[in-house]
């Protein structure tokens, strides 16, 4: 065969697979009917991924071999959309959707609308040339967005060709999200891993996904498209823009797109009256908790385009369509108990336990009550009949108490005095919210705490040791505390129940490699209340080391920038204690990095003192660490967002829309990644 023969053979080959594979995906993702099971699936795809592999030049952009990840997206370009992406009004009463109504017949007559299913996630607009994938865009701030088109690329129910007779050119506008099924998964994961590592629930809480939309807008940015693949996002299509497919109303435009291809909801419905509205609006209030993504009202949209022009439109949403929002979900049920958890830091958390409830499609079954304070508050009493509500974050809240059913012989809830753990009698600091148990050497959850935090990722990143080894280490008295881990001996490990040559020596290198951690994280492992990551850098730099540190009084600690009273009178009393002082000395021993090392790439001055920058969006010099450690090492302040108190705003790659818009609003200047390391240079 001569070489221009088989290349056409390989093409031929290579499309006849991209067909299989694009028909079984929209069998499978778009209309849950699979003609294959996933072995055959695989085999076709693996098949398709050799000839790629082998024959670069053949591959297409669009090849469903990119659902899989793996191409980075280095920068997000910044796309103006054809035309705006508007949002919606919304509405929360019936009265309000009836004005509305009066407002469209009012200007058109008779009226139909149609119903759809308002999905919380992220909007996207893609753009499809000769039916080929070519675009995808993010809202952003609605007339120019980020390019995502690898990331999109990854959802399985958007195709990458389109079938039918699809218009020449076309955009297509829906929203991303993430089904509540992935959600609790990777949640689910989160909590055992941190669990693993011994992280209390709140620990644990404050790292899991917030809500579905959150995740979804999170991972649609990130630029390693695997990731992304690996959060199996979905996407709902709902708003078709083609000169050329000669549609006269929004029903047949989503049907048309159902047939080119695209997931649209079944979910949607012709009504020809408000009454009908009303009773698809009522249907959903209960039923959509069952669905596997997150609705939080319905949107009503004018049917045909004539009349849609003729209502036309404000500068950001139309005046032919409205979102009616559902209220909060609440659910009545009865206190059970308050239970206690004891923190690393010895911090006590109050959590109520209810009586199993359904409330927006889960089982509650906890409430977080954060302090005593709150408890008070309401005057909460065990056995109380009690309203939970779920708002945007996956814990629940209690938001009211029944007096009318609380009954006459319930007694006031009496905070716990002790330690549930040890016994010990709490104490709670004048203006604290939180009670604390104050025995740090001798109560069980707070030693485990400390030694698991000690290995955590961000402080000495032992990642041999995990929370049940460490809990193991501690039952055999092998480690009361971190610097025990230094004494290890390796016919202490190996004796104990499922530990082999080759882990034991992991565990042994992994800690004799963490002595090469710089004195920051250290000082951030030892878990000194208050002193999280920020705080340790800050005196770090500011001492310079560690002797320093336990030798300054409150005083000095607070002319610290950003170091207030608490966290200096906290540093102050955590080496007041002879242990602390002990164990200090003991870890220097071992060779642990108790200076700050003087890195010459990062200048220390007093230049910025004064000023609080922003950043936002990637750097091609230095990255988003070095670029913190350079405001806090010059004597700036870190926001996380733009106010008026912000005195720069630096802008990288990628930088998120809002982002500029409120550095506009408040008269920020913004300045490149450039400018603002000439700020800092001698
Ligand atoms: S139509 C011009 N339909 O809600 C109107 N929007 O606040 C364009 N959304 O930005 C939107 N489900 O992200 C429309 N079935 C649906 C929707 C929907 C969710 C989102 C969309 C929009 C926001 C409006």
């Amino acid at each position: 065969m001569t070489d221009l023969f088989k290349e056409d053979a390989i093409r031929k080959k290579i499309e006849e697979l991209t067909q299989q594979l694009n028909y079984h995906n929209h069998q499978y993702y778009v209309l849950s009917d699979p003609k294959i099971d996933d072995f055959a699936f695989d085999k076709l795809l693996k098949e398709l991924e050799a000839l790629e592999k082998e024959y670069p030049s053949c591959a297409d952009e669009n090849s469903p071999t990119k659902r899989v990840g793996g191409d980075i997206t280095k920068k997000f370009n910044t796309i103006a959309h054809k035309s705006r992406m508007m949002s919606l009004d919304n509405t929360y009463t019936l009265e309000e959707l009836q004005d509305f109504h009066d407002r469209v017949t009012k200007d058109i007559g008779e009226v139909e609308y149609v119903c759809e299913l308002k999905i919380d996630g992220v909007a996207i607009s893609i753009t499809y040339l000769n039916g080929k994938l070519k675009q995808a865009v993010t809202r952003g701030d609605g007339v120019q967005g980020d390019e995502v088109t690898t990331n999109v690329k990854t959802i399985r129910s958007v195709p990458l060709q389109l079938t039918g007779d699809y218009p020449p050119e076309l955009t297509i506008r829906g929203e991303i999200f993430m089904p509540k099924t992935v959600f609790n998964q990777i949640n689910e994961e989160i909590r055992v891993e941190l669990e693993e590592k011994g992280l209390d629930e709140e620990e644990i809480f404050e790292q899991q996904l917030k809500n579905p939309r959150n995740a979804t807008s999170g991972t649609i940015k990130q630029q390693d498209s695997k990731a992304v693949a690996a959060r199996k996002l979905d996407a709902f299509l709902y708003t078709v823009i083609a000169e050329e497919a000669h549609i006269t109303n929004h029903y047949e435009s989503v049907m048309k797109a159902r047939s080119w291809g695209f997931k649209v909801s079944e979910h949607i419905r012709k009504c020809g009256s408000l009454e009908e509205v009303i009773k698809f609006i009522n249907e959903w209030e209960k039923k959509r908790f069952d669905l596997d993504f997150e609705t939080d009202g319905i949107v009503v949209k004018v049917n045909g385009y004539t009349q849609q022009k003729t209502l036309g439109s404000t500068a950001k949403s139309p005046r032919w369509a409205i979102a009616f929002k559902y209220p909060p979900e609440k659910a009545t049920t009865i206190l059970q108990e308050i239970t206690f958890q004891v923190g690393r830091t010895g911090s006590i958390t109050p959590v109520a336990n209810l009586k199993p409830v359904q409330l927006a499609g889960t089982t509650v079954k906890r409430a977080s009550l954060h302090n005593a304070d709150i408890i008070a508050q309401m005057d909460l009493r065990i056995g109380d009949t009690v309203s939970v509500e779920k708002g945007g974050e996956i814990i629940p809240k209690i938001t009211a108490v029944d007096l009318s059913k609380r009954s006459p012989d319930s007694k006031e809830f009496k905070y716990i005095t002790h330690c549930p753990e040890c016994n010990t009698t709490l104490i709670r600091k004048e203006g604290e919210a939180n009670h604390y148990c104050p025995n740090e050497d001798g109560c069980s959850p707070q030693i485990l705490g400390k030694l698991v935090h000690f290995i955590g990722r961000k402080a000495m990143n032992i990642d041999s040791l995990g929370e049940k080894t460490i809990a193991l280490f501690l039952e055999k008295g092998l480690v009361k505390n971190v610097a025990d881990f230094y004494t290890l001996k390796y016919d202490d490990i190996i004796q104990l129940e499922g530990f082999k040559e080759k882990s034991t020596q992991n565990i042994l290198e992994g800690i004799e490699k963490s002595k090469e951690i710089p004195f920051a994280r250290v000082l951030f492992g030892l878990g000194i209340r208050y002193v999280g990551e920020t705080v340790a850098k800050k005196l770090a730099h500011s001492f310079q080391n560690m002797d320093a540190i336990m030798h300054a009084n409150s005083e000095t600690l607070c002319s610290v920038d950003e170091i207030g009273e608490k966290i200096a009178d906290s540093v102050v009393a955590h080496f007041k204690r002879p242990a602390n002082v002990e164990l200090i000395e003991r870890l220097k021993s071992y060779g642990l990095q108790f200076e700050a090392s003087v890195d010459t790439n990062i200048a220390t001055s007093t230049r910025l003192n004064g000023l609080t920058f922003v950043y936002s969006g990637t750097f091609s010099k230095v990255s988003r660490d070095e670029i913190e450690d350079l405001i806090l090492n010059n004597g700036g302040k870190k926001s996380g967002s733009v106010s008026k108190k912000t005195s720069f705003l630096i802008a990288g790659d990628k930088m998120g829309p809002e982002k500029r818009k409120k550095a506009e609003e408040f008269g920020v200047k913004i300045i490149s990644e450039d400018e603002f390391l000439a700020m800092i240079k001698e």
